[in-house]
Order: structure tokens, then C-alpha cells, then sequence
């Protein structure tokens, strides 16, 4: 199923700052090292932020499906499980949308159960047809969430993104937002992504990038870097079904070169191995499993040669 599929509820920019550039710059510059040297064993791997230099883990948490539980407490509470191993393994991003049902009120109450609510890196969408209904959409997901303001707040799949994006600016010049994004997944609309981020100064952009899904390696990834615009990364796993796939497969001895202990490791290192990528967001139901995928914000990541040999690898299974 494709995000796209749901249901739709009815419903003076300035030139980039110089700092922003500088920043930038500095930003990549010291991602064209080599990548394994970011990361030193034991510390989280971060990125900054190319907007502010902040930083931010390279593995966050996306909760679309696997935190639409419902108001079932166990259900709930199983979730603030994922959450709290989240946060233990140093995570801090977590991303949502109006989209995605109860999922907003599950990590709020997530949040509050764990007492973790100054940790999260809040990344929420807008999701709503009409600039005028985007501050109430946006007011009710800050209270299921339970945050003082939004980290981020993304225009969802670029749903009446010229009226939202604006007001999301506004926002951010008042202080009651920290960063702007804009999303989409699937390769969807990118000659659109493409212009905004040339156009209009976001702090980020989502996208669906891994091992198999690579368009975005020839000009958004590339523009990202260019821009100053951090970049999170949607459907790692394909929605599970890549990891599904791959995971009957034996891992390769060679992984063990930048530290993949299983394939979710090994897809990870992957994306978060792209110098413009910022974060990726696997979601997850299971404790198990959001151990597995924060393993990959650990211990070295593989190099450009690498990257190669882990794409043919893929492709041929
Ligand atoms: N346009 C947009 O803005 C947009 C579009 C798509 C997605 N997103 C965001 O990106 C997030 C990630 O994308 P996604 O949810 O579509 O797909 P995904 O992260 O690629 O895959 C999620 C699936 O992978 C499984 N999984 C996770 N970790 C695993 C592991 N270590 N081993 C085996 N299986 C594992 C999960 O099952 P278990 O529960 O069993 O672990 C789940 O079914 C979303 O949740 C959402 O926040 C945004």
C-alpha cells in the first residue's frame, strides 16, 4: 500500500542566508572524508543539521502503520516500548503525520509514559487541503503529541504545499517551529521537490531512498548538498518488503567490514552512508528490531567502493 493511497481529509521569501551556506559548506566538506571515519565505536553516529550545524542521529523513527494501534493500552504501551529503546540507543527523530490515525496520540502517549518528551526530535507533517486549515491541523498535532512546538513540521506530500509553506516559515520566524521540510515518497512529483528546494528556503527535504530505490541520487541528493537542505529518508525497508525479501538470504562475510551485524544493518549503513543523507526513519513495531536498526548508527560505515558492492550485491539476489 502507498501512502498516496489514503484518504485525503477535506477540507517574500529571502535569499538563503550566507551562514546557512557556510554552514553548509563546512557540512560537506567534512562529509567528503572518508565516511568511516565519522563514526567512532561506541558514539552515536550524528549529522548536522545543514541549516544550524545541530545534531542529529542518523537513525530516527517513522511511525506510519506500526503506531496506528488505536486507544488498546497494551498496544500503546508496546509502543512506547519501541520508544523508549529508541531513545536508550540515543535516537531522537521521530516522524509522523495527521496521516497516519492514532499514531500521533500513540507517541504522545509514548512520550509522557517514558518522561522523554525534551528528548524527541519532533518531526510532524501538514496534511490538509487550504493554507487557512494548516494552524489547526497543526495545533491538534502538537497536543496529541504533547510538545511545547514542533522540531519540524513537513508539508506532507506537497498537499497545497504553496499556501503551507509560507505559513510553516511564518512559523519558524515566530519561534514556534524549529525547521521546515517538504515531503514526498516513491519518486513522486521530484521535478516539483526539485524547484522548491531551489526556490524556498526549507531546512529539509523527505524522500524514499535505498539499496534498490536510488533515484534520488542524480539531482536531489546532489541538489541537497548544493542548497544546504538536510535530507531524512523514507521506506529504508521498502514498507518490509525489501528486508522480507532479503533477510531468507545468508548475510555476507564481507559486512562485517563496516559493522552490519543482520540486513537491517546492512540496508541502514547503506542510506545513512550518502554524505547529503541526514537521518533515516525505519519504522518499527518491535523491540527487536528497533535495537537491530539502531545498531546502524554505530561503528563504521561502509565507502564509496563499498556502496558499490553492496548495491550489485542486492540487485543480484
Ligand atoms: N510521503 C511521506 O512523507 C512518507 C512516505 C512514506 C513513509 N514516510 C515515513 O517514513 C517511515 C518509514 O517508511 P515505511 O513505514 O513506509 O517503511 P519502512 O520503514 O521501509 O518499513 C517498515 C517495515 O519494516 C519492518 N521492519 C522494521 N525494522 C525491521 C528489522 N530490523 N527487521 C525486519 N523488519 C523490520 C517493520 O515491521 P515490524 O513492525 O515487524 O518491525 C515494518 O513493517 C514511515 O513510517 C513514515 O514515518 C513518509
Amino acid at each position: 500500500m502507498a501512502e498516496e493511497a489514503q484518504q485525503m481529509p477535506r477540507s517574500s521569501y529571502l535569499p538563503r542566508r550566507v551562514a546557512m551556506r557556510g554552514l553548509a559548506a563546512a557540512g560537506a566538506a567534512a562529509m567528503l572524508r572518508p565516511v568511516g571515519a565519522i563514526a567512532r565505536p561506541g558514539t552515536i553516529i550524528t549529522r548536522p543539521i545543514p541549516s544550524s550545524g545541530e545534531a542529529l542521529p542518523v537513525i530516527g523513527l517513522g511511525t506510519w502503520i506500526t503506531f496506528n494501534v488505536g486507544e488498546d493500552p497494551a498496544a500503546r504501551d508496546a509502543c512506547a516500548e519501541v520508544m523508549r529503546h529508541f531513545f536508550d540507543a540515543g535516537g531522537r527523530a521521530i516522524d509522523s503525520s495527521p496521516m497516519y490515525a492514532s499514531s500521533q496520540p500513540v507517541i504522545g502517549h509514548g512520550l509522557r509514559k517514558l518522561g522523554r518528551t525534551k528528548e524527541v526530535f519532533s518531526a510532524d507533517k501538514v496534511w490538509i487541503r487550504g493554507g487557512s486549515r494548516g494552524p489547526a491541523q497543526i495545533e491538534q498535532s502538537r497536543q496529541y503529541w504533547g510538545v511545547p512546538r514542533f522540531d519540524l513540521m513537513q508539508v506532507h506530500n506537497l498537499v497545497s504545499w504553496e499556501e503551507h509553506l509560507p505559513a510553516l516559515l511564518a512559523m519558524k520566524a515566530a519561534g514556534q517551529l524549529r525547521y521546515v521540510g517538504i515531503t514526498t515518497s516513491e519518486g513522486r512529483r521530484h521535478r516539483e521537490i526539485e524547484q522548491i528546494m531551489r526556490d524556498h528556503p526549507i531546512d529539509f527535504v523527505q524522500v524514499t531512498y535505498n539499496v534498490l530505490d536510488r533515484e534520488v541520487e542524480a539531482r536531489i541528493l546532489p541538489l541537497a548538498q548544493e542548497r544546504g537542505i538536510g535530507v531524512i529518508v523514507n521506506r529504508p525497508f521498502r514498507q518490509g518488503v525489501l528486508i522480507r525479501r532479503i533477510e531468507r538470504q545468508r548475510l555476507p562475510d564481507w559486512a562485517a567490514e563496516f559493522e552490519a551485524a543482520n540486513w537491517a544493518q546492512f540496508l541502514l549503513k547503506f542510506i545513512v552512508s550518502h554524505p547529503a543523507v541526514t537521518c533515516a526513519i525505519p519504522a518499527t513495531s518491535r523491540v527487536e528490531h528497533v535495537r537491530e536498526n539502531m545498531g546502524a548508527a554505530r561503528g563504521r560505515l561502509p565507502d564509496a567502493a563499498m556502496r558499490r558492492r553492496m548495491v550489485a550485491h542486492v540487485e543480484a539476489l
